[in-house]
């Protein structure tokens, strides 16, 4: 706890916390928001494209698709990181937050693992023979992604304290 009160304390957090600007919290916010929604969209379009047209319809040029999604994603990790300094106690003293963790890493793991599948069926025009396990990725993907974002949702209600003072004081 002295390591989150000593964070807290930095000029980082400080200003991502405290600043009166559009510019600190509400923009990283913003940032955070835009990354998820291109790197979740992406991969719930994705998803269901594998789950009801890849078997009908010749595959897309994805590839660019797959640079931006990564895109997206770093976009909110460095932004949730942030958010993390800003707020360190309330996050990390938050089960919620280690269950929202949880579900990212999975829905990234069935991300890279459909992205391999689908570069290493190349460019062809002809039509993609969804295996059995692409199937139930995709949909375990659109659980893993509602879980990711229903739970970084919560955070906001879900902490236990806002910051180390708050615990160190028994608040
Ligand atoms: C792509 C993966 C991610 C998704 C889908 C996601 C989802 C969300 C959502 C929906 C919110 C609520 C935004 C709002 O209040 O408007 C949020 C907030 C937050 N996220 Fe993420 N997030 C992701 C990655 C991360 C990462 C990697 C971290 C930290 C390392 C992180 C840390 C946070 C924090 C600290 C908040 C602020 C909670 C608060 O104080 O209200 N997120 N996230």
């Amino acid at each position: 706890m002295i390591f989150l009160s000593w964070l807290e304390q930095t000029a980082v957090s400080v200003w991502v916390r405290e600043a009166p600007t559009l510019w600190a919290f509400p923009f990283v916010l913003f940032l955070h928001t835009l990354g998820l929604g291109i790197v979740a969209g992406f991969s719930v379009a994705l998803n269901i494209w594998v789950l009801r047209f890849a078997d009908r319809y010749p595959l897309p040029p994805l590839a660019p698709l797959f640079s931006l999604a990564w895109t997206g994603f770093t976009v909110s990790l460095i932004s949730g990181i942030l958010l993390l300094i800003a707020f360190p106690t309330k996050a990390l003293t938050d089960p919620v937050f280690y269950i929202k963790l949880v579900f990212i890493a999975g829905a990234l793991v069935q991300l890279r693992q459909l992205q391999n599948y689908v570069m290493g069926c190349g460019n062809s025009s002809s039509l993609l023979t969804i295996s059995r396990r692409i199937r139930v990725g995709a949909g375990l993907s659109l659980a893993l992604w509602a879980g990711a974002i229903l739970t970084g949702r919560l955070l906001a209600y879900t902490y236990n304290y806002l910051m180390a003072t708050d615990f160190l004081m028994g608040f």
